[in-house]
């Protein structure tokens, strides 16, 4: 198979190398920025990739401008289509899908949700013989490393950060990672393939931006940690919901031994119960390896991750299947109005006039306003979904 890849950096680098190591592959032609070409077989043009013989391109540029715009030329002109670009097919899947279904061709994107983790295939398959009642987890490496080095290591938010920069985990700009919209993008790929629905802008998204070490100290107190989940799944009702938020998690839920920048991307089937698939939920060769089971399932003739069913829709966070007790830590003053509109179970601890509390169970939607709404008043609040604490 002929194949072109646009973008020679983190993931096209891997890519590169792993089909030049097997055989029944040809590397067409690679798209790189002005300056960069060095070899024979780079371009600067993308052009020269419209008009290549590639029968497959991979996306591996990020962005949605312009890789947008390669991609759906690349498809018109007949192309099969390969991308690792969550933000890309979040914002764009269905008019790709679309294009890709016109023209005949593929488009696959399992790369861009969970790095070598295969959750959006087996999703795909799964949900062929079985209810899938919700999917989600652990979904952003930088993250986690934060957060893990905080609890384990007493590390501070900011020199966590640095240390996922140097290693390569997180981004120059890593805004979409702590605040949750990385995540959130990942459990919208995950939304399209398990239920044919984008859940659009209407969503609760809560990153981890406000936690403290004073948070991780009270929470192992409860024999807890802290860690960054987003879900989604259908409600009794048939709705969906979609959520981003922190989790408080004791030792016998799976998420407390998820370390480092581990991912662990779960599903419970309603016949096969709760699946889970832990590993490198990022860099370059966990990516390429992703990519390239791609490229085989194109060559297998496996066509489409998307159905023409799926639509956008309005996640419903404030359904019965969206309940739970919060972890909240906020000021004597805050802590008071927001017991006027969700109870508080019982007060965990004061100290240095902030108060760390537990709420009675309510929904996603009521606990993300109501912390909005703390915020809107200058306060600073901390809260965490907590299940078992
Ligand atoms: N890194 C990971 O672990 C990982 C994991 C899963 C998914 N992904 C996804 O994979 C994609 C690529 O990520 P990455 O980490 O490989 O990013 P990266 O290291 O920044 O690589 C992207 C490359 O594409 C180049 N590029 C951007 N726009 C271009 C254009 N118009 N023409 C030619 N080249 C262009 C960039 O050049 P400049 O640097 O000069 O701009 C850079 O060399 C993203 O969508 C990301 O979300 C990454």
């Amino acid at each position: 198979m002929k194949v072109s890849i646009l973008g020679h950096g983190v993931v096209g680098k891997g890519v590169w190398e792993m089909l030049q190591a097997n055989s029944g592959y040809t590397v067409r032609t690679v798209l790189v920025k002005k300056g960069e070409k060095t070899e024979d077989f780079m371009t600067e043009s993308f052009d020269d990739v419209l008009v290549d013989d590639s029968e497959l391109v991979i996306e591996c540029m990020g962005g949605i401008d312009p890789a947008f715009e390669f991609t759906s030329k690349c498809l018109e002109a007949g192309k099969s289509l390969i991308t690792s670009n969550k933000a890309l097919v979040a914002a764009h899947g269905i008019d790709l899908m679309n294009i890709a279904n016109r023209k005949g061709v593929s488009f696959i994107f399992s790369a861009a949700c969970g790095g070598a983790i295969p959750i959006l295939q087996n999703l795909l398959r799964a949900r062929k013989t079985d209810s899938i009642i919700w999917a989600g987890g652990i979904l952003n490496g930088t993250t986690n490393f934060i957060l893990d080095s905080m609890d384990c290591k007493g590390t501070s938010f900011d020199d966590a950060l640095a240390e996922a920069k140097r290693l390569g985990y997180a981004e120059a700009n890593p805004t979409a990672d702590i605040s949750g919209m990385d995540t959130m993008r990942k459990v919208m790929l995950i939304s399209m393939v398990a239920y044919d629905i984008l859940p659009n802008f209407d969503y609760n998204i809560e990153g981890i931006e406000s936690v403290s070490a004073a948070d991780f100290e009270v929470a192992r107190s409860l024999g807890c940690t802290i860690r960054l989940v987003g879900k989604c799944g259908l409600s009794d009702s048939g709705r969906l919901y979609a959520y981003v938020e922190p989790v408080v998690c004791s030792m016998a839920e799976a998420y407390y031994s998820i370390h480092s920048n581990t991912n662990l991307a779960q599903y419970t089937g309603k016949n096969a119960g709760l699946m889970s698939f832990m590993g490198q939920g990022a860099g370059r060769y966990p990516t390429a390896s992703a990519i390239l089971r791609d490229v085989t399932s194109v060559a297998e003739g496996q066509k489409q991750m998307l159905s023409p069913k799926c639509l956008v829709g309005f996640a419903c966070n404030s359904s019965k299947e969206c309940e739970h007790k919060y972890f909240v830590r906020t000021d004597a003053e805050s802590m008071k109005a927001l017991s006027s509109k969700i109870e508080t179970e019982k007060v965990v601890c004061e100290k240095d006039g902030l108060v760390f509390a537990i709420t009675k169970a309510v929904t996603v939607k009521d606990m993300h306003d109501a912390a909005a709404e703390v915020r809107r008043k200058g306060a600073n609040i901390f809260f965490a979904a907590a299940k078992e604490a």
